[in-house]
Parts: structure tokens; C-alpha cells; sequence
């Protein structure tokens, strides 16, 4: 079974909105959020789709949602945790209580803030999840990285061509993913923001997926200025 986790716990502080998070600021004249759930519940691959809220935002984003969306018999919303690890471990702990977590069980964890997410993408992860158990959506780095431990001089620039910029969807064999998760200490689980990093820190094998330019995430008022343009934009 393949389930899709979108991350929709944050409270957006970067965008400095404090009426309400970011997910639910209008894009396009509907709330980013409904934008990224319609990727999904139009496709057939999914059991069910998670969305994952800041607990206080529950109804209003049942509201939200029974008011726009077709579908909406396989949209679950829940609770999200405190980071976006303990987010996504709620959604495995949900599959788990009400289906099965087997090695068959596939998430597609995404960020309810990328509401430029294709067919494309989200198949190309449900394709490598299943084949080697963990994949990440990347493009090439545009920007040469530079690297510095102490925020003053830099450290290292690692060559261009073998770096690349980490977006979502982030798909797992969910049952692995909770049991790598598990075995990390507090201080590990603390400083680990992103859900490819267990599996490099435990040494296992995270593959990667072709992602797109314009599957941006919106975390500056800037970007909704960007999202606002590429919503009226052919892309595909
Ligand atoms: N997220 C989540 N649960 C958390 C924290 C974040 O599901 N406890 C989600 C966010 O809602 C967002 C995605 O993870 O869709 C990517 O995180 P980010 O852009 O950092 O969102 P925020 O944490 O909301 O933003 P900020 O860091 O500016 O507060």
C-alpha cells in the first residue's frame, strides 16, 4: 500500500505571517495547502492521503478542505509532531494502528509547502521507494556551495557538479524508516531535520529522483510573489 504524508506542521515563522501559518496563505486564490493536496488525491496510487497540522489548525483545515476538494474520502488529517520527523512518525503510527506496516508499506513524505509537485515526481518516488526502500527528489546545484563551520571563513567548495539541492517528495518503506528512526538517541533525533539523513547515519542507501526547478517551497514572502507568477504557468 502507498500512502502520502504531507508535512503541514510548521507554523511558517520565516514568512513572518503571524495570522496564520504559511500553508494556509492564498495562492492562486485557494490556500497553498489545498494546491499541494490535489497532486495527490488525483492520483490513483494512494490508500489514503495524511495531512499532518499543527493541532489548533485541525478544523479549520477539515473546513478548507471539505469546501474545495473533490476525493476527499481518502484525505485523513491529523496532528503533526514537533519537528517534521515526529510529523511523519505520526503518520507511521497512524498506518500502523488502522493498516498494516509491512515491507510493502510506501510513504511519500512532502512538504505541504511545494505545491508545484508532478505526476512525474511523485511516481518516479513511488517507483524508487519500492524498487531500493528510500529516495529523495534533488536538482542539480545552480549556485556554487560553499561551506563554513564557523559562519566567518569558509571551509570547503565542494565541486558543483556532484551537488545538488534537496527538495520533496522524500519516499520510504515506512516499516524501516520507523525502525532507523527509532534507533537514533534524542540528541541525534534533535539535530536530524531531514527524514534522508537517518538512513545516511545509519549507512543505508538513499537513492535519487530527478525533481524540478519550479517544485519550490515556499518559506519567504518572496516566494509566494514567485508562487503567484508559476501558478498561472504551463509547466508541464
Ligand atoms: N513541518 C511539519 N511539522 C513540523 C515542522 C514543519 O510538518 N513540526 C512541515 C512544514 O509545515 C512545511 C515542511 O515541514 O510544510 C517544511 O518545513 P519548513 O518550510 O521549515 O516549514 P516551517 O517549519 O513551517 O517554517 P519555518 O522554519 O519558517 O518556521
Amino acid at each position: 500500500m502507498v500512502f502520502a504524508v504531507i508535512c503541514a506542521g510548521g507554523i511558517g515563522s520565516r514568512m513572518g505571517n503571524a495570522e496564520k501559518p504559511k500553508q494556509y496563505l492564498n495562492v492562486g486564490g485557494k490556500p497553498i495547502i489545498l494546491h499541494t493536496i490535489e497532486k495527490f488525491v488525483v492520483n490513483e496510487e494512494f490508500e489514503k492521503i495524511i495531512v499532518l497540522v499543527p493541532e489548533s489548525w485541525i478544523s479549520y483545515t477539515k473546513d478548507i478542505i471539505n469546501k474545495h476538494l473533490q476525493g476527499i474520502e481518502k484525505v485523513e488529517v491529523m496532528a503533526g509532531g514537533s519537528d517534521r520527523n515526529s510529523t511523519i512518525m505520526n503518520a507511521i503510527n497512524y498506518i500502523e494502528e488502522k493498516f498494516t506496516l509491512d515491507d510493502d508499506t510506501i510513504i511519500v513524505t512532502h512538504d505541504a509547502v511545494r505545491p508545484f509537485v508532478t505526476h512525474r515526481i511523485i511516481m518516479d518516488n513511488i517507483e524508487a521507494a519500492v524498487k531500493v526502500g528510500a529516495c529523495d527528489t534533488v536538482i542539480p546545484a545552480t549556485d556554487t556551495i560553499v561551506e563554513s563551520l564557523d559562519g566567518e571563513k569558509i571551509s570547503s567548495i565542494p565541486d558543483r557538479s556532484k551537488v545538488y539541492q534537496g527538495q520533496t517528495p522524500q519516499s520510504f518503506r515506512a516499516k524501516r524508516l520507523k525502525e532507523l528512526y527509532s534507533s537514533l538517541t534524542d540528541e541525534e533525533k534533535a539535530i536530524l531535520t531531514d527524514a534522508a539523513k537517518i538512513y545516511l547515519l545509519k549507512g543505508e542507501a538513499v537513492h535519487l529522483v530527478r525533481g524540478e526547478v519550479f517544485n519550490i517551497k515556499i518559506t519567504y514572502p518572496y516566494d509566494l510573489t514567485v508562487a503567484e507568477t508559476l501558478i498561472n504557468t504551463d509547466r508541464e
